[in-house]
């Protein structure tokens, strides 16, 4: 395990193996992303993220979709042991679906709606945008798509969040992107075939500012529990 430094506030994901290898969690708001092949597990981390950071720190959270909708997020997640139902009600985690016309009709509208919503209702300390690679459609230049990213990550720092941003990522065959450069930090999740078995693991490929594990963690995504990181070892 590596020392926890003392110097950077932390928000834990709640993941004990993962947050002991980057001495105790993501950096308090900072920008992080997780990224990996479809079907990797990326949504199931992210809302895992927000779960833990209402049961077990009392931080409320806010879950944005430019995806799949609200129901049918709280359905995936079922099998985990997550009353997504009850933290919505308690205000602890809040599932917010936006359409990705709604952003580029109305950016302006959606934006004080939702600084009113996220900060002044729900009191939120963690963010999950899912994903990256939706909102990134929206923007038909790089140029238009960098300002945007820009812009979305001083909102983000203004408001005081720790951020998760999820992105579909072909890990093996991955050109880097602006974003990659942008963000603090980046969680790879890997989904390799090994020996004919879909094998699950988890990187930290990159965390500003701060020490930890170079050392890949196998991971696996279990009913009642949902991800579960294993002490990074070699791969079994
Ligand atoms: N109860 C469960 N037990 C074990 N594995 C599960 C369970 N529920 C889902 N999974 C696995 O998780 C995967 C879906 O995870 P998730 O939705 O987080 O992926 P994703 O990376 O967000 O994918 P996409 O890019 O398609 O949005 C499924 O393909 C399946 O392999
Ligand atoms: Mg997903």
């Amino acid at each position: 395990m590596i020392k926890k430094d003392d110097t950077m506030e932390r928000v834990p994901t709640g993941i004990k193996n993962l947050d002991d290898g980057m001495m105790g969690g993501l950096v308090r708001n900072s920008i992080n992303m997780i990224a990996g092949g479809p079907g990797s597990g990326k949504s199931i981390f992210a809302m895992q993220y927000l779960v833990n950071g209402a049961t077990k720190y009392n931080e409320p959270g806010v879950y944005i979709t430019l995806e799949e909708g609200k129901d049918n997020i709280m359905k995936n997640m079922n099998s985990f042991g997550w009353d997504l139902e009850k933290l919505d009600k308690e205000i602890k985690v809040s599932i917010i679906e936006i359409s990705p016309t709604d952003i580029q009709l109305e950016v302006h509208k959606q934006v004080e709606k939702l600084e009113s919503q996220i900060i002044n209702k729900l009191k939120a300390k963690r963010i999950v945008i899912d994903s990256m690679t939706s909102y990134s459609l929206l923007f038909k230049s790089e140029l238009v798509l960098r300002a945007s990213y820009l812009n979305l990550f001083k909102m983000l720092r203004n408001w005081k969040l720790c951020s998760l941003l999820t992105s579909e990522y072909d890990i093996e065959g991955h050109k880097v992107t602006p974003l990659d450069f942008e963000v603090d930090s980046i969680l790879w999740i890997y989904n390799s075939k090994i020996k004919g078995i879909r094998t699950r693991s988890l990187e930290i490929f990159k965390m500003r500012g701060t020490k930890h594990t170079t050392k890949t963690f196998p991971m696996q995504i279990k009913d009642n529990n949902g991800i579960i990181i294993y002490p990074a070892q070699n791969i079994f």
